[in-house]
């Protein structure tokens, strides 16, 4: 039987779209999965705030997209091959959802070879509204493109009518320009937390650099692993099976330093991240190693001054998307039961130990102990958890902590070969 196809109406859905709940910093941290995705090694946000002419943009020096590729980009569930190991995309959304939720016209301008001619096309809410229709704009106006891309692939995504971000019927004056400096801050702190990884270097990837308004990016850490009183835990793996997907888990304890026992004051302040230290306390979740989630115990157990020293990284692999139910924003994951039951012993003896330490605040300028693991890239050797000699276990444990994510599952699925002899 021939079904009877019902278009969406374009003005209504498109309206709805803008309240995924994308805040900005969220939002702009989706244009950002892209470009890496696309293998950028330099992004560029920029602000300019001129009123109702006020804009953002974000530019990068990734693969740039030829005609027919940005085309099917600019549709709602666009389609493409996801099945790259570090492919940050999934629902052929986001770039889309996240520019709306901001602004009410999003252009996307590409070039995918320094011969080829500079593309675009633009989504516009008048135009939607207007029309009511699923319609794209070719690109006219390029003065704030233009200067990006000259001769070079990559591109560019250009937010204007930034009415969300604003929030002001007559966008001027000293209170919008305060507020736009504001929401800089924001991005950054965001930006730095959730791509820490990749900011800092420590992927099989090159190092990327985020340029914000001309001030470059640092990575923040939430495990302040430069301080020599941090305690990395021993890591631990996981596999997971969720509707016939099977995929890995890694956990990665710390226990942060006392105050007084930061190299010093103005790391202790650093330190405690965006949310400050009582809620940045808990599980940080990495969906491969884009931070999707900080902060918090997911049900686990409730946030105590008396456990922020601890933090815990949870990497899953995208395998796992379904049983962490990830959604269109990437910015909220929910932790499998079944995972819950798993880590629940290791996460009571890491918060045993932060509540310990803590109780020792101010007793002892440093610890008796020297510490056990610091620096990115080293080894963990658990002071928490004692080992005097490797077991099997402790060796798994080592080397999983050193395999670049490509190769985790091949780890493991050499440790169980080897641990069912
Ligand atoms: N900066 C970029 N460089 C190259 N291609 C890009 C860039 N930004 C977007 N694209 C292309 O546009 C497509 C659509 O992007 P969009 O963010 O809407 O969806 P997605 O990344 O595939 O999935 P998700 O909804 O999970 O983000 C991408 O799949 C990619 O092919
Ligand atoms: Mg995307």
């Amino acid at each position: 039987m021939r079904g009877i196809e019902v278009v969406p109406s374009a003005k209504r859905l498109i309206t709805s779209l803008r309240d995924l709940g994308y805040d900005l910093p969220q939002a702009v941290a989706d244009i950002v999965d892209n470009s890496i995705a696309a293998g950028a090694k330099t992004i560029h946000i920029d602000t300019q705030f001129n009123g109702d002419d006020s804009w953002l943009r974000v530019s990068d020096d990734g693969s740039g997209m030829s005609n027919p590729q940005l085309l099917e980009a600019m549709r709602y569930g666009s389609d493409r091959d996801y099945t790259a190991e570090s492919d940050l995309g999934k629902f052929g959304l986001g770039m889309k959802t996240a520019s709306l939720s901001q602004c009410q016209r999003l252009t996307v301008a590409s070039r995918s070879s320094p011969g080829k001619a500079v593309i675009g096309y633009s989504w516009d809410l008048d135009h939607i509204q207007k029309t009511n229709r699923w319609e794209i704009l070719p690109l006219t106006d390029t003065r704030v493109i233009s200067e990006k891309l000259q001769n070079a692939t990559g591109t560019v995504i250009l937010w204007e009518r930034l009415d969300r971000i604003l929030g002001y019927t007559h966008p001027y004056g000293e209170p919008q320009r305060l507020q736009l400096n504001k929401i800089s801050r924001e991005i950054e702190e965001h930006l730095a937390m959730v791509f820490h990884k990749f900011l800092s270097g420590q992927l099989d990837r090159p190092k990327l650099k985020i340029v914000l308004n001309s001030a470059t990016l640092e990575a923040w850490d939430p495990y302040c692993r430069n301080q020599q009183n941090t305690t990395q835990c021993a890591t631990s793996t996981y596999s997971i099976i969720h509707e016939g997907q099977s995929g890995v888990v890694l956990m990665e304890p710390f226990v942060l330093p006392n105050m007084d026992d930061f190299n010093t004051p103005a790391e202790h302040k650093k330190a405690a991240g965006p949310k400050k230290w009582n809620s940045q306390q808990g599980f940080y979740f990495y969906r491969m190693d884009r931070m999707i989630q900080s902060g918090g115990w997911s049900g686990l157990r409730a946030k105590d001054e008396h456990i922020k020293l601890a933090r815990i990284g949870i990497r899953f692999s995208k395998e796992l998307d379904d049983a962490f139910k990830i959604n269109v924003a990437k910015m909220r994951v929910q932790l499998p039961q079944q995972l819950k039951e798993k880590i629940e012993k290791e996460v009571q003896a890491v918060t045993k130990a932060a509540r310990e330490r803590y109780a020792r605040a101010g007793k002892s300028r440093r610890p008796t102990t020297p510490p056990t693991s610091s620096g990115s890239g080293s080894a963990p050797t658990p002071r928490l958890i004692s080992v005097p000699v490797l077991t099997l276990d402790q060796w798994a444990t080592r080397l999983l902590a050193v395999a670049t994510p490509a190769e985790l599952s091949a780890v493991q699925a050499a440790l169980n070969r080897l641990k069912s002899r």
